[in-house]
């Protein structure tokens, strides 16, 4: 199948395609696991689609050799992956577990083996649910005890590591997790989320300051899935506030410390009705703002907002579902407008556009950081054919038209390293369960056979000519 451009990518690009632990790996009781927030939250009825959990998921922690097979098959030059917290330290403190960490150490060697770089992320999601239970991310101790477990993994996997992510999307973590509910630990509560904002920042700038601390060269990073957010209406001074007002919950309340050190005032002002932000101490945002080697950008859709009217009901298109509450924490009068189609399985936009001008917006506000797209890529409903495959030309037309968007953003300056196609494997979407499939290899849920959909079959050539053909 022809995508069209004949673009390349700039010599030593990175291909690769990502996971994370909970939704891939199973054996949540094996290897001395302990549970995580998304063990109790998949297990309370009324959470996840068709009550859904990753007790099995695609049993990657049996069947990581296949894996690492699939992942070199592909001829990717990296794979991003999760440690499970809970695998490495059971309940959230203490010794690590030896089993956990091997399991660990033996797909990194299984990696390397193949010529393959680990992009490590050390929380993607999964907290362990003692620590949920001393108070979470709205607890301050959460980000000293997620120190401890970053050094824990820093000194087992070392210098086999080419990339240290500590955090995926920490907007999902707090303001999903703890104002809207829709993820785990199901909370709703906008100063929590707000707290917990905080704590991951936190987090994180500890988080890298562990790792470097063993291995004083090793590349760090985040992974935050930065927001374009776009005014309804242009010309409208409102919508255009409501958009400023998103963009400070959604991005600067994390590029602000982690990038320049600092929450932004209309951030602040914002949201003082909702906290007086006093779990901010003196010095936590110089933490927050360790030096990077490269910021992480996951990119799928945009998204579109006016100012409420208070007329009628409020519009509940910001796509993530309202289940007990808004996760856009005392932004009550700020409501999302369906962007223009075409949508993929989630509901979510195609706007390939948003993801250059992300691109561009970053590279100006942040001159000499160096991004990878470590996500991008679609759920849509496949089949199977008689014969057992997969066509996919919707999710081979999402990714080639992003890569060419993301080759835009380069040829414009951008300093773009290195793309993750999300995902792998099909795997379990959260709430979504196994209903939503992003994999670019498809997962049979009674075998747990793999089977690459078109999609993997035009990736591998993507990556064998670093470019588009
Ligand atoms: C972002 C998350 O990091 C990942 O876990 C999720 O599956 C994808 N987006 C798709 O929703």
């Amino acid at each position: 199948m022809s995508t069209g451009t004949g673009r390349r990518f700039p010599d030593g690009f990175l291909w690769g395609s990502a996971t994370a632990s909970y939704q891939i790996e199973g054996a949540v009781k094996e290897g001395g696991r302990g549970p995580s927030i998304w063990d109790t939250f998949s297990h309370t009825p009324g959470k996840t689609l068709n009550g859904d959990t990753g007790d099995i998921a695609d049993d990657h922690y049996h069947r990581w050799q296949e894996d690492l097979g699939h992942i070199a098959g592909l001829g990717l030059g990296a794979y991003r992956f999760s440690t499970a917290w809970p695998r490495v330290q059971p309940g959230g403190r203490g010794p690590a577990n030896r089993e956990g960490l091997d399991f660990y150490a033996r797909l990194v060697d299984g990696l390397l083996e193949r010529g393959v770089k680990p992009v490590l992320t050390l929380y993607h999601w999964d907290l362990p649910q003692d620590l949920e239970d001393a108070g979470g991310w709205t607890a301050r101790d959460t980000a000293y005890r997620f120190a401890d477990y970053a050094e824990l993994v820093a000194r087992e996997l070392g210098d086999r590591i080419d990339l240290w992510t500590t955090l995926n999307e920490p907007w999902c973590s707090a303001y999903l997790g703890y104002a809207s509910g829709v993820h785990a630990p199901g909370r709703a509560d906008g100063a929590a989320a707000l707290a917990a904002v905080h704590h991951l920042n936190l987090a994180h700038g500890l988080g890298l300051q562990a790792v470097r601390s063993v291995l004083p060269s090793a590349r760090g990073s985040v992974t935050l899935n930065l927001h374009v957010i776009r005014p309804a209406d242009p010309s409208s001074d409102d919508d255009r506030d409501a958009a400023r007002r998103v963009d400070a919950l959604a991005n600067r309340a994390f590029t602000g410390p982690m990038l320049s050190g600092a929450y932004p005032d209309d951030l602040l002002a914002d949201t003082a009705h909702v906290t007086d932000w006093s779990f901010v101490r003196s010095g936590d945002t110089e933490i927050a703002h360790q030096p990077l080697d490269v910021l992480g950008v996951n990119y799928y859709s945009t998204g579109l907002v006016r100012r409420w009217d208070g007329v009628g009901p409020r519009s509940e298109e910001d796509g993530h579902g309202d289940a007990l509450g808004s996760p856009w924490v005392g932004a009550d009068d700020v409501e999302f407008v369906r962007p223009e189609g075409p949508y993929t399985a989630m509901g979510w936009n195609i706007d390939p556009g948003g993801l250059t001008e992300l691109l561009l917006r970053m590279h100006r506000e942040h001159p000499g950081l160096p991004m990878m797209i470590t996500e991008n890529g679609a759920a849509f409903a496949d089949t199977v054919s008689p014969a057992g495959a997969v066509h996919d030309p919707q999710r081979v037309d999402y990714i080639a038209r992003h890569l060419e968007a993301t080759g835009q953003a380069i040829d414009q300056g951008a300093d773009v390293r290195g793309y993750f196609a999300w995902s792998l494997l099909d795997n379990f979407e959260w709430s979504y369960g196994f209903d939503r499939r992003f994999g670019i290899i498809r997962v049979d849920y009674e075998t747990l056979e793999r089977t690459w959909k078109d999609s993997a079959h035009w990736y591998r050539g993507v990556v064998a000519r670093n470019g588009l053909d």
